[in-house]
């Protein structure tokens, strides 16, 4: 004989059959259905507030005023400048370095020192055995002042996007080097 308190049973009424739960049950299907609710209603504005920085697009774009236009020449010559960066949750405002020269068109490029062998720093006119070439001094890489690879890095230097406005140089995001093939 079945315990109506503790146990589901099966009755008939009419042919029908349903099943009948305890109130033990009920009650445990109830609190259970709202505590879930309330502990979902508190969680889930934790977990966005965690994971939202995460979904947002990493703040990039951003032109940096680096220069005056007039005092770019021919010969590259750095340039360093900050840039406030926005990761998720964290901000930074890190130091960057470009060299910024004009080609035989006069028009302003300016490139990335970070080598692409490892990572070391370049440098323009740096090792007399490489006259008019940025060298890297850690495994010998070298690159012409269009940022052209000659030896040990399997590409050129980066650029940066530019903009020239008011007589003035802005930098942008770091970008793959547009000037060589
Ligand atoms: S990191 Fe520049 S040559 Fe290796």
């Amino acid at each position: 004989m079945s315990n109506h308190n503790e146990h589901e049973e099966t009755t008939n009424h009419g042919g029908l059959t349903r099943k009948e739960i305890s109130r033990r049950q009920f009650l445990t299907y109830t609190l259970g259905g709202a505590t879930a609710f309330m502990a979902g209603g508190a969680v889930i504005p934790m977990i966005r507030f965690a994971v939202d920085p995460l979904l947002q697009k990493k703040d990039t774009g951003a032109f940096v005023k680096v220069a005056e236009e007039s005092k770019i020449t021919e010969e590259p010559t750095e340039f360093t400048f900050q840039k406030h960066q926005v990761d998720g949750w964290y901000e930074s405002d890190p130091t960057f370095s470009a060299y910024i020269a004009r080609d035989s068109k006069g028009e302003i490029f300016a490139l990335s020192p970070i080598c692409q062998h490892l990572g070391c720093t370049v440098g323009w006119n740096s090792d007399k055995k490489f006259p008019n070439e940025y060298h890297c001094p850690c495994h010998g890489a070298h690159y012409t002042k269009d940022g052209k690879q000659l030896a040990v890095a399997r590409g050129p230097l980066k650029q940066y996007d530019i903009r020239i406005e008011n007589g003035w140089v802005y930098l942008g995001d770091i970008i793959e080097n547009t000037r060589v093939k």
